[in-house]
């Protein structure tokens, strides 16, 4: 999307009530360079643990190749964003009601691509997105994997950003390609690194430590750390039961990290110090499920 068509969307979505911010809600997007990293998973997993914590969290599914968060949570959507964008239902009678009162806005897989959507089609997102958001804390985005202008989009919407990446070098080049992306078009964009599927804590240290030296260095951005998600057979277990692993297995080690995660967003608890190493503690002194 151009720069053109960003502020054009924003000033259209603010002259729609002009004294109000543009969403109410703190729209997080999640993304990744490579695909594969766990987005979905990530997702899911803040969101269940953000309500938890008394959040009112919507969780929008904008992989529109291969929308899945639905299918994920073990909902099955009758309505999706094809249908609002088509003008024959508004946002709110497409959202669904996942677990823990998350409300969840159904993608579809191989509906136009937001890139090329028409100014009406573009409105009634934006106007939809803009009434749910304000009936919210949270608006998380799960996007597809890569470097798209769709996924750039929204992206660039967003407030912030989580980016994804395991510690396997070819997720964490395609995790910089990201940033450096993102940098060039928006260098103020606070983006959130998260290390996912980490068999050590070493290991994910050393991946934060990788991505921020080559950030820092080559584009003088800051990422700020978010933390890590171990790796953790019980995830695989809650995906073959299309629940979320925060809901089935609470206690599992994933599941404790995305309490801590959510906790960090919501500026409860910070890393110390000692980065991962206190929190993978943290971790290791509960008993997984
Ligand atoms: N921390 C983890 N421990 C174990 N398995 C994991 C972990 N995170 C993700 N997985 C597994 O990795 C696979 C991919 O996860 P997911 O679908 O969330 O990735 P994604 O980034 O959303 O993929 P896509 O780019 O296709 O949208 C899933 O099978 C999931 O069970
Ligand atoms: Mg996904």
């Amino acid at each position: 999307m151009s720069s053109d068509q960003a502020s054009r969307l924003r000033s259209m979505a603010q002259g729609l009530r002009p004294e109000a911010p543009l969403f109410a809600a703190r729209v997080l997007a999640i993304t990744s360079g490579k695909g594969g990293v766990g987005k979905t998973n990530v997702v899911a997993g803040l969101a269940l643990s953000l309500a938890q914590l008394g959040q009112r969290v919507v969780v929008m599914d904008a992989d529109f190749g291969l929308a899945n968060l639905d299918i994920l949570l073990g909902l099955s959507p009758k309505y999706t964003l094809e249908h609002v964008l088509r003008g024959e239902k508004v946002l709110e009678e497409i959202l669904l009601d996942g677990p823990m009162g998350v409300r969840i806005i159904p993608a579809s897989s191989g509906i136009q691509e937001l890139t090329h959507l028409d100014t009406v089609s573009e409105m009634r997102l934006v106007q939809g997105l803009q009434r749910v958001a304000e009936t919210a804390d949270w608006l998380l985005i799960d996007t597809a994997a890569g470097i798209h202008d769709s996924v750039l989009k929204l992206l660039m919407a967003a407030q912030e950003v989580i980016l994804v990446t395991t510690p396997e070098p070819t997720s964490l080049v395609d995790a910089y390609a990201m940033v450096k992306v993102l940098h060039l078009r928006e260098a103020s964009k606070p983006v959130w690194l998260l290390v996912n599927n980490g068999q050590s804590m070493d290991e994910a240290q050393e991946t934060v430590d990788q991505l921020q030296a080559a950030t820092e260095r080559f584009l003088g951005k800051q990422l700020k750390v978010l933390g890590l998600i171990p790796n953790d057979p019980h995830i695989l277990q809650a995906v073959r039961q299309q629940r979320g692993v925060v809901d089935l297995f609470p206690r599992s080690p994933a599941s404790l990290a995305f309490r801590a995660l959510a906790r960090q967003l919501l500026g409860q608890v910070s890393l110390q110090p000692d980065g991962f190493a206190s929190f993978w503690r943290q971790l290791a002194s509960d008993e997984p499920q």
